[in-house]
């Protein structure tokens, strides 16, 4: 009840949420919202974002004038006074009679797209600017601002600092995918060099430079200052991925860590991604139940061979119980050569030899079919892994890890980080990146080099899996894909 009196200093008006927690006792109030429905000219479900629940408020109508009420409409926004009492109806505990009824704007209903009925995902994606006036949007939409604090709260409590790593990048080294550029200069008619080549030295920052894939090769840098730091900020990848699992523009938590080998690393991660859901099923229960019956009816309607075997609350409970699996890619490709759907030529690609890169049909073979739990893959063959991952003894794997997720495929990409100068220069070289591009990042190995790893999260694809969701595009409030970067 105390936020009910907090948010009265504010405006004098209290969240439906606080409200819904209040005893009613005919005490006045003043809510503010928008109308979901308006039935029998009398009931108007009253929703303000701050909680999933409706606040019946029920209008006499020879109260008001007939005017104002036939502008109360689904979408308009509103301004009520009235008494908090108990419901005199069936389905609410308690409801608003309406006193005083401002309309602050109305939506015409002949034009106001959200009606109170189901609307396909692909229809509210392109209205992305309202569907979070849905029930299902805004559930998703505070269950992620929830998961983002819990990134927060699990860093800050495991004494890490949070850095801000540039988005704007001159670096092109990172290898994790293709770039938008980014550049001042007309497009039209840009500066020319002698050779007729766009003169990039005229440019906004006097070189070519993009949007970043990930923050990490500057989060090392402060890792080896600060000991333990994390960024969680947008990348862009120029990858022409349409799937249900990329983003052209996606948010990713990349941990750093000082003197953390790559178990270190794999204990950190696991941790981190059960603190995080523990929190959403601790502080988001009524969204998590809602999308959890959304996802149930969903799955109904799906042939039975292709329905999940639990729920969604049970899916998230599994993961904060169990222990994730670990495996070495060696193992694994074992696992999926001898596998029915290899053997019987099912993937699209064949397991034939160790090496072979994993596509996610065989992540998700793993995950589904033969263990049944989130797996962490480690030690892959550097020859399909980035320049900075930690080379074995035996010259061929590389200290890497990636956390593979039921229904999602990989979650997260890390390493152990190549501390050893010689060693990274060497693979720098192999695999034909310009040294004098990473000569900042040479230096950590040049002055008090140490051992270090990290990991990153694609932070909608948690969002994905906490929400039962079944796009990504679904899980960001504007999503950018291939062809797509309307509002
Ligand atoms: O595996 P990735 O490419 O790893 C890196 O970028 C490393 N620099 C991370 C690190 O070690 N600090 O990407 C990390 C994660 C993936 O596991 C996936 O969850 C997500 O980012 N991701 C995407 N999410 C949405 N859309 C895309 N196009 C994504 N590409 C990667
Ligand atoms: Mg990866």
């Amino acid at each position: 009840a105390d936020s009910v009196y907090l948010h009265q200093i504010f405006n004098m008006s209290v969240k439906i949420k606080a409200l819904l927690k209040t005893a009613p006792e005919g005490q006045q109030v003043t809510v503010q919202g928008w109308v979901r429905t308006f039935r029998a000219n009398r009931f108007i479900a009253l929703n303000d974002g701050s909680t999933l629940g409706n606040l019946q408020c029920v209008v006499e109508f020879e109260d008001f004038d007939e005017a104002l009420l036939k502008d109360v409409s689904t979408g308009a926004a509103l301004k009520i006074t009235g008494r908090y009492v108990e419901s005199q109806g069936k389905g609410q505990a308690a409801e608003i009679q309406v006193e005083d009824l401002l309309i602050h704007g109305t939506a015409d209903p002949e034009s106001y797209p959200i009606q109170p009925k189901k609307h396909s995902f692909e229809f509210l994606r392109e209205k992305a600017h309202l569907r979070v006036r849905t029930a299902t949007f805004s559930a998703v939409m505070r269950v992620r601002a929830a998961l983002s604090f819990g990134v927060h709260k699990f860093f800050r409590e495991e004494g890490f600092h949070y850095v801000n790593t540039p988005i704007i990048t001159g670096s092109d080294a990172e290898g994790a995918g293709e770039m938008f550029r980014v550049s001042a200069l007309d497009a039209k008619n840009p500066p020319l060099d002698e050779n007729g080549n766009v003169d990039v030295t005229q440019d906004f920052f006097g070189k070519e430079t993009h949007l970043t894939v990930s923050g990490q090769l500057e989060a090392e840098t402060y890792a080896m200052g600060l000991g333990e730091v994390y960024t969680f900020g947008p990348t862009f990848r120029a990858e022409n991925s349409n799937t249900t699992r990329h983003l052209a523009e996606f948010w990713m938590i990349e941990p750093e860590m000082a003197f953390f080998d790559l178990n270190d690393n794999m204990d950190l991660a696991e941790k981190f991604i059960k603190s995080v859901l523990t929190y959403a099923l601790e502080n988001c229960q009524e969204d998590l139940t809602f999308l959890d019956q959304r996802y149930a009816q969903e799955e109904s309607s799906k042939p039975k061979l292709e329905r999940s075997e639990m729920g969604l609350l049970e899916k998230i409970q599994f993961i904060v119980d169990n222990d994730f699996k670990r495996v070495s890619y060696t193992e694994a490709i074992d696992i999926l050569r001898n596998s029915k759907p290899n053997k019987k030529k099912k993937f699209k690609y064949i397991i034939e030899e160790w090496g072979a890169d994993l596509q996610s049909e065989h992540e998700r073979y793993l995950v589904e079919k033969h263990f049944k739990t989130p797996v962490i893959l480690f030690d892959y063959p550097a020859k399909i892994k980035a320049f900075y991952m930690r080379m074995n003894d035996d010259g061929k794997t590389v200290r890497a890890m990636d956390i593979l997720f039921p229904g999602i495929g990989e979650m997260v990409g890390g390493s152990q980080r190549e501390e050893r100068l010689d060693v990274l220069q060497e693979r720098i070289k192999a695999m034909g990146i310009e040294e004098e591009e990473l000569w900042w990042y040479l230096d950590l190995r040049k002055f008090g080099s140490a051992p270090h790893s990290g990991f990153g999260l694609g932070f909608e694809r948690l969002v994905l899996f906490a929400t039962g969701m079944g796009n990504i595009r679904d899980v960001i409030p504007f999503p950018r894909t291939p062809q797509n970067a309307s509002f």
